[in-house]
Protein backbone atom coordinates (compact mmCIF):
# COMPACT_ATOMS: atom_id res chain seq x y z
CA UNK A 1 0.00 0.00 0.00
CA UNK A 2 0.99 3.28 -0.82
CA UNK A 3 2.14 5.45 2.32
CA UNK A 4 -0.11 8.81 2.44
CA UNK A 5 0.93 12.49 1.24
CA UNK A 6 1.90 13.61 4.26
CA UNK A 7 1.91 12.20 8.04
CA UNK A 8 2.62 14.60 10.94
CA UNK A 9 3.32 12.18 14.23
CA UNK A 10 3.05 13.19 17.44
CA UNK A 11 4.56 16.51 16.48
CA UNK A 12 6.07 18.88 18.91
CA UNK A 13 7.44 21.91 18.10
CA UNK A 14 7.73 25.46 19.20
CA UNK A 15 10.59 28.18 19.48
CA UNK A 16 12.99 28.45 22.25
CA UNK A 17 12.18 25.54 23.71
CA UNK A 18 9.04 26.98 24.26
CA UNK A 19 5.93 25.08 22.73
CA UNK A 20 3.32 25.97 20.36
CA UNK A 21 1.73 22.78 19.14
CA UNK A 22 1.91 19.68 21.57
CA UNK A 23 1.45 16.22 20.04
CA UNK A 24 -0.06 17.07 17.03
CA UNK A 25 -0.79 13.78 14.52
CA UNK A 26 -2.64 13.75 11.28
CA UNK A 27 -2.32 12.61 7.64
CA UNK A 28 -3.18 13.88 4.29
CA UNK A 29 -4.21 11.83 1.76
CA UNK A 30 -2.97 11.46 -1.33
CA UNK A 31 -4.67 13.38 -4.00
CA UNK A 32 -6.89 14.69 -1.40
CA UNK A 33 -7.15 19.20 -0.38
CA UNK A 34 -6.13 19.16 3.55
CA UNK A 35 -6.78 22.51 4.76
CA UNK A 36 -5.13 23.57 7.99
CA UNK A 37 -7.10 26.34 10.16
CA UNK A 38 -7.47 28.03 13.46
CA UNK A 39 -7.38 31.43 15.22
CA UNK A 40 -4.58 33.94 13.96
CA UNK A 41 -0.99 32.95 15.88
CA UNK A 42 -2.50 29.41 16.56
CA UNK A 43 0.77 27.96 15.21
CA UNK A 44 -0.91 26.91 11.24
CA UNK A 45 2.20 28.33 9.87
CA UNK A 46 4.49 26.69 12.06
CA UNK A 47 2.99 23.66 11.77
CA UNK A 48 3.35 24.27 7.66
CA UNK A 49 7.39 24.84 8.71
CA UNK A 50 7.08 21.84 9.80
CA UNK A 51 6.23 19.76 7.59
CA UNK A 52 8.38 21.32 4.79
CA UNK A 53 11.23 20.75 6.78
CA UNK A 54 12.24 24.68 7.52
CA UNK A 55 12.01 24.16 11.11
CA UNK A 56 13.64 21.15 13.23
CA UNK A 57 11.00 19.58 15.69
CA UNK A 58 11.41 19.72 19.29
CA UNK A 59 10.03 16.20 19.22
CA UNK A 60 8.10 13.52 16.46
CA UNK A 61 7.95 12.90 12.75
CA UNK A 62 6.96 14.26 9.35
CA UNK A 63 6.90 11.97 6.66
CA UNK A 64 6.52 12.89 3.35
CA UNK A 65 5.10 9.70 1.03
CA UNK A 66 6.69 7.63 3.69
CA UNK A 67 10.18 9.53 4.19
CA UNK A 68 10.88 11.42 7.20
CA UNK A 69 11.42 14.76 6.59
CA UNK A 70 12.70 15.41 10.17
CA UNK A 71 15.77 12.87 10.05
CA UNK A 72 16.73 13.00 6.18
CA UNK A 73 20.04 14.51 4.57
CA UNK A 74 21.74 14.70 1.89
CA UNK A 75 20.64 13.43 -1.09
CA UNK A 76 17.60 11.94 0.82
CA UNK A 77 16.50 15.16 2.33
CA UNK A 78 17.19 16.33 -1.17
CA UNK A 79 14.93 14.10 -3.04
CA UNK A 80 12.17 14.39 -0.11
CA UNK A 81 12.59 18.53 -0.70
CA UNK A 82 11.93 17.85 -4.57
CA UNK A 83 8.47 16.29 -4.16
CA UNK A 84 6.91 19.24 -3.05
CA UNK A 85 6.07 22.29 -4.02
CA UNK A 86 5.68 25.67 -1.12
CA UNK A 87 3.80 29.26 -1.10
CA UNK A 88 4.59 31.42 1.65
CA UNK A 89 2.48 33.40 3.59
CA UNK A 90 4.71 36.42 3.15
CA UNK A 91 5.05 35.32 -0.15
CA UNK A 92 6.58 35.99 -2.72
CA UNK A 93 7.56 36.45 -6.14
CA UNK A 94 10.78 38.13 -6.73
CA UNK A 95 10.04 41.21 -7.61
CA UNK A 96 12.96 41.96 -10.81
CA UNK A 97 12.38 39.01 -11.83
CA UNK A 98 9.68 38.35 -14.90
CA UNK A 99 7.07 35.50 -14.06
CA UNK A 100 9.13 33.27 -16.88
CA UNK A 101 12.20 33.87 -14.72
CA UNK A 102 10.52 33.47 -11.67
CA UNK A 103 9.30 29.87 -12.53
CA UNK A 104 12.63 28.94 -14.19
CA UNK A 105 14.41 29.30 -10.77
CA UNK A 106 13.64 26.28 -9.44
CA UNK A 107 14.66 24.49 -12.34
CA UNK A 108 18.29 26.18 -12.27
CA UNK A 109 18.59 25.48 -9.28
CA UNK A 110 17.31 21.03 -8.87
CA UNK A 111 17.70 20.12 -12.81
CA UNK A 112 20.43 20.74 -15.49
CA UNK A 113 17.96 21.39 -18.09
CA UNK A 114 19.02 23.89 -20.86
CA UNK A 115 17.58 27.36 -21.03
CA UNK A 116 14.88 26.84 -23.60
CA UNK A 117 13.48 23.36 -21.92
CA UNK A 118 13.55 25.64 -18.65
CA UNK A 119 11.49 28.13 -20.57
CA UNK A 120 9.21 25.66 -22.26
CA UNK A 121 8.22 24.37 -18.74
CA UNK A 122 7.83 27.35 -17.24
CA UNK A 123 5.49 28.47 -20.13
CA UNK A 124 3.50 25.61 -19.68
CA UNK A 125 3.34 25.98 -15.67
CA UNK A 126 2.04 29.41 -16.45
CA UNK A 127 -0.40 28.18 -18.43
CA UNK A 128 -1.82 25.80 -15.90
CA UNK A 129 -2.62 28.81 -13.70
CA UNK A 130 -4.36 30.62 -16.12
CA UNK A 131 -1.25 33.41 -16.87
CA UNK A 132 -0.67 32.62 -20.57
CA UNK A 133 0.57 35.78 -22.07
CA UNK A 134 1.88 37.39 -18.96
CA UNK A 135 5.31 35.11 -19.28
CA UNK A 136 7.35 38.59 -19.27
CA UNK A 137 5.42 40.62 -16.89
CA UNK A 138 6.93 41.90 -13.80
CA UNK A 139 5.15 41.10 -10.28
CA UNK A 140 4.48 44.35 -9.90
CA UNK A 141 2.47 44.36 -13.06
CA UNK A 142 -0.02 41.91 -11.75
CA UNK A 143 -3.33 41.90 -9.60
CA UNK A 144 -2.71 40.27 -6.28
CA UNK A 145 -5.08 37.34 -7.65
CA UNK A 146 -2.68 36.74 -10.27
CA UNK A 147 0.56 37.21 -8.18
CA UNK A 148 -0.82 34.28 -5.91
CA UNK A 149 -1.11 32.19 -9.30
CA UNK A 150 2.49 32.95 -10.44
CA UNK A 151 3.64 32.00 -7.14
CA UNK A 152 1.41 28.09 -7.50
CA UNK A 153 3.05 28.04 -10.70
CA UNK A 154 6.42 28.60 -9.85
CA UNK A 155 5.94 26.08 -6.48
CA UNK A 156 4.83 23.61 -9.37
CA UNK A 157 7.86 24.12 -11.60
CA UNK A 158 9.50 20.55 -10.50
CA UNK A 159 5.65 18.74 -10.79
CA UNK A 160 5.52 17.94 -7.37
CA UNK A 161 2.95 15.62 -6.33
CA UNK A 162 2.40 17.80 -3.11
CA UNK A 163 1.78 21.26 -3.17
CA UNK A 164 1.74 23.03 0.50
CA UNK A 165 -0.12 27.09 0.34
CA UNK A 166 -0.28 29.20 3.51
CA UNK A 167 -2.76 31.17 2.83
CA UNK A 168 -2.85 31.71 -0.50
CA UNK A 169 -6.50 33.90 0.00
CA UNK A 170 -4.90 36.28 2.02
CA UNK A 171 -5.55 39.63 0.68
CA UNK A 172 -7.52 38.98 -2.26
CA UNK A 173 -11.34 39.68 -2.76
CA UNK A 174 -14.24 37.09 -2.32
CA UNK A 175 -14.35 36.76 -5.95
CA UNK A 176 -10.37 36.84 -6.96
CA UNK A 177 -10.63 34.18 -4.01
CA UNK A 178 -13.16 31.74 -5.44
CA UNK A 179 -11.45 31.95 -8.92
CA UNK A 180 -8.03 30.48 -6.55
CA UNK A 181 -10.05 27.36 -5.14
CA UNK A 182 -11.46 26.77 -9.15
CA UNK A 183 -7.95 26.87 -9.78
CA UNK A 184 -6.89 24.60 -7.06
CA UNK A 185 -9.82 21.78 -6.86
CA UNK A 186 -8.87 22.09 -10.84
CA UNK A 187 -5.28 21.46 -10.25
CA UNK A 188 -5.96 18.53 -7.47
CA UNK A 189 -8.75 16.78 -10.26
CA UNK A 190 -6.87 16.99 -13.09
CA UNK A 191 -3.14 16.54 -11.84
CA UNK A 192 -3.82 14.54 -9.22
CA UNK A 193 -1.87 16.99 -6.86
CA UNK A 194 -1.77 16.81 -2.98
CA UNK A 195 -2.92 19.95 -1.50
CA UNK A 196 -1.65 20.90 2.12
CA UNK A 197 -3.37 24.38 2.65
CA UNK A 198 -3.67 27.10 5.72
CA UNK A 199 -6.87 28.76 5.43
CA UNK A 200 -8.99 30.06 8.01
CA UNK A 201 -11.25 31.52 5.09
CA UNK A 202 -14.89 29.56 5.51
CA UNK A 203 -16.31 29.63 2.71
CA UNK A 204 -12.66 28.56 0.51
CA UNK A 205 -12.67 25.99 3.37
CA UNK A 206 -16.07 24.93 2.21
CA UNK A 207 -15.48 24.59 -1.42
CA UNK A 208 -11.94 23.16 -1.68
CA UNK A 209 -11.23 21.16 1.69
CA UNK A 210 -11.65 17.12 1.84
CA UNK A 211 -9.98 17.07 5.35
CA UNK A 212 -10.11 19.91 7.42
CA UNK A 213 -7.36 20.02 10.84
CA UNK A 214 -8.34 22.48 13.08
CA UNK A 215 -5.61 23.91 15.94
CA UNK A 216 -6.19 25.95 18.92
CA UNK A 217 -3.97 27.85 20.23
CA UNK A 218 -5.26 27.26 24.10
CA UNK A 219 -5.06 23.66 23.08
CA UNK A 220 -1.56 24.15 21.24
CA UNK A 221 -2.88 21.41 19.06
CA UNK A 222 -5.55 19.90 16.74
CA UNK A 223 -9.10 20.46 18.21
CA UNK A 224 -10.91 18.80 15.70
CA UNK A 225 -10.05 17.24 12.10
CA UNK A 226 -12.64 15.35 9.15
CA UNK A 227 -14.57 16.51 6.76
CA UNK A 228 -15.59 20.56 7.03
CA UNK A 229 -19.33 19.82 6.71
CA UNK A 230 -19.02 17.03 9.39
CA UNK A 231 -17.30 19.08 11.69
CA UNK A 232 -19.61 21.48 11.38
CA UNK A 233 -22.54 19.75 12.52
CA UNK A 234 -21.49 17.18 15.04
CA UNK A 235 -18.23 18.18 16.23
CA UNK A 236 -19.17 18.16 20.51
CA UNK A 237 -16.60 21.10 20.73
CA UNK A 238 -18.65 24.43 20.70
CA UNK A 239 -15.57 25.81 19.23
CA UNK A 240 -15.72 24.19 16.31
CA UNK A 241 -18.94 24.55 15.88
CA UNK A 242 -18.96 27.89 16.30
CA UNK A 243 -16.21 28.45 13.81
CA UNK A 244 -17.90 26.52 11.53
CA UNK A 245 -21.37 28.09 11.75
CA UNK A 246 -19.50 31.73 11.97
CA UNK A 247 -21.34 32.22 14.99
CA UNK A 248 -20.42 34.76 17.69
CA UNK A 249 -18.12 33.74 21.03
CA UNK A 250 -20.48 34.65 23.55
CA UNK A 251 -19.73 37.68 25.73
CA UNK A 252 -18.08 36.39 29.03
N1 LIG B 1 10.21 32.59 14.41
C1 LIG B 1 9.51 32.66 15.56
N2 LIG B 1 10.13 32.86 16.77
C2 LIG B 1 9.42 32.93 17.90
N3 LIG B 1 8.08 32.79 17.99
C3 LIG B 1 7.41 32.58 16.83
C4 LIG B 1 8.09 32.51 15.55
N4 LIG B 1 7.16 32.29 14.60
C5 LIG B 1 5.96 32.23 15.22
N5 LIG B 1 6.12 32.41 16.56
C6 LIG B 1 5.03 32.37 17.57
O1 LIG B 1 4.41 31.11 17.50
C7 LIG B 1 3.00 31.23 17.60
C8 LIG B 1 2.32 30.65 16.37
O2 LIG B 1 2.66 31.46 15.24
P1 LIG B 1 2.24 31.08 13.76
O3 LIG B 1 2.62 29.68 13.52
O4 LIG B 1 2.80 32.12 12.85
O5 LIG B 1 0.64 31.20 13.86
P2 LIG B 1 -0.47 31.32 12.70
O6 LIG B 1 0.20 31.03 11.39
O7 LIG B 1 -1.50 30.32 13.09
O8 LIG B 1 -1.01 32.71 12.78
C9 LIG B 1 2.72 32.71 17.82
O9 LIG B 1 2.61 32.95 19.21
C10 LIG B 1 3.95 33.38 17.27
O10 LIG B 1 4.19 34.60 17.93
MG1 LIG C 1 0.42 32.05 9.63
Amino acid sequence: MEAPAVVVSNLYAGYGGEAVLRDVSFEAARGEVTVILGGSGCGKSTLLKHMIGLHQPLSGHVFIEGRDITTARGRERKRILRSFGVTYQSGALFGSLTLMENVCLPLEEFTRLPLAAREAVARVKLAQVGLSGAEHKLPSELSGGMQKRAAIARAMALDPAILFLDEPQAGLDPVTSAGLDELILSLSRNLGITFVIVSHELASIFAIADQAVMLDAQAKGVIAQGPPALLRDTSANPKVRQFFNRTPTPEP
